[in-house]
This record gives structure tokens, sequence and C-alpha cells, in this order.
């Protein structure tokens, strides 16, 4: 299926963003075309590497507008464990979609409806080896299926290829269900993969050192953005 270039988001990672600078960093990143601002949570728990809490969200979310001053969405991306008292905590800090790991929560379902509870877009993430059978039971209830392209918890890691098979199945699930679910893959994007990566079916594309490794934010996203169909 083609989809509308209109459609597809791109969300950089800060995660390589210059923390010393972060609301500068959130505020060209975006002035450069950002759709979403991708925020990785890391616990050294659940994942090997710790960065940043509900905190530095709130700290950030006014600098999440364009000069205009419309709201650019705050994804935020949990791999920590357990899950639902931080989902709680980044909805209070102005996440507006927060995706977890459903090997991290104890109760899948419950976490999902922790999240929706205070009015944010729910999302679930699947490593590379992390099989998809919970979506069975979950798909009517989000709003976003992250697929892991890197094994979580660094970023400037190599694109793992399977994750292009992974692709294909969940869009086919995602048609199948009628829903409007947004389909993100996280790891080891650039301008020279994303057009796989889209035409294996994802329509929001995370990056970190591709963009924020860069001098020139906007030169990167607009050749990731023409490389799309
Ligand atoms: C990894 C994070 C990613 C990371 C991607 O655990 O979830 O969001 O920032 O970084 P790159 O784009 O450099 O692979
Ligand atoms: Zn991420």
């Amino acid at each position: 299926m083609t989809r509308a270039p209109s459609t597809f988001r791109i969300a950089p990672s800060i995660l390589s963003a210059d923390f010393a600078r972060l609301g500068e960093e959130v505020q060209t990143v975006i002035a450069a075309g950002a759709d979403w601002i991708h925020f990785d949570v890391m616990d050294n728990h659940y994942v090997p590497n710790l960065t940043f809490g509900p905190m530095v969200c709130q700290a950030l979310k006014p600098h999440a507008k364009t000069a205009s001053g419309q709201a650019v969405p705050i994804d935020v991306h949990l791999m920590v464990s357990p899950v639902d008292a931080l989902a709680a905590a980044f909805a209070q800090a102005g996440a507006d979609l927060i995706s977890f790991h459903p090997d991290a929560s104890d109760h899948v379902h419950r976490s999902i409806q922790a999240i929706k509870s205070h009015g944010v877009k729910a999302g679930l993430v699947f490593n590379p080896a992390e099989p998809l059978d919970v979506l069975e039971w979950t798909i009517d209830d989000i709003d976003l299926i992250l697929i892991m392209s890197v094994n979580p918890g660094f970023g400037g890691q190599s694109f793992i290829d399977s994750a292009l098979r992974k692709i294909e199945k969940v869009r086919k699930l995602i048609d199948a269900s009628g829903r409007d679910i947004r389909l993100e893959v996280d790891g080891g994007i650039k301008v020279d993969n994303i057009r796989r990566v889209a035409d294996a079916g994802a329509d929001t594309f995370v990056a970190g050192s591709a963009i924020f490794g860069k001098p020139d934010y906007k030169a990167v996203m607009d050749q990731m953005r023409s490389a799309l169909p």
C-alpha cells in the first residue's frame, strides 16, 4: 500500500542531542522540520543505560512547539520496568504519546488503560526478538506500534534487517484491524534505508544519530523526506 507523503512523520530522538543544551536542540530540530520529538527513557534496569525522567520532559514541554506556537507531540519511549507509575508521571509531565515494552509490564492491558486514563495515546514497543502475540489481545486498545530495529539502550547502532519482515507483518495486522494506528520504527534509520522501512509499511521514523550527529538537521530531514515515496 502506498501512503501519501503527508502521512509520514519524522521523530528525531533527543538521545543523540547535546544534553547541555536540550531546550535549544528541541527548538532547532523542530525549526528543521521535526514532526514529533522522540524521548527515550532508560532506567538502568530494563536496559543497561540511564537517561532522563519526567522532570526533563516537563522542562522541555514549553520548547516543543513551532515558531508559530503549534505544539509538537512529545513521543515518550519507556524502556523501564515496572511501567505504570512512570507512565503516569510522564502523562502529567506533558507527554502526548507513551509507549512501553510489553515484556516490561506484568499487566499489559492494565498499563495501556493506565496511560489512556490520562488522555494520552498509548503504544506498544517490540524488541528485535520479541514476538507480536500480545497484539492479538491489545490491537483494539492502542494508538501506536513501535518496532525496534536495534536492541534498546543505545543510539548509533546498525539497523537489524529482520525488522523489515516484522514491519510487514504489523502493517497487515493494522490494516486488518481497520484502526488508525501509527507504525513507528526505531533504531539505525538513515537517509539510505528509510525508503526500505517505508516500503515495508512504516509511517513514522525515529532517527537519533542520523540527525543530531550532523551539522545541518534540516538537510538530513529533507533528504529523508525526499527518499520517501
Ligand atoms: C534506542 C532508542 C532509539 C535511539 C535511536 O534504544 O530507542 O530511539 O535514539 O538512535 P539511532 O537513530 O542513532 O539508532
Ligand atoms: Zn526510542
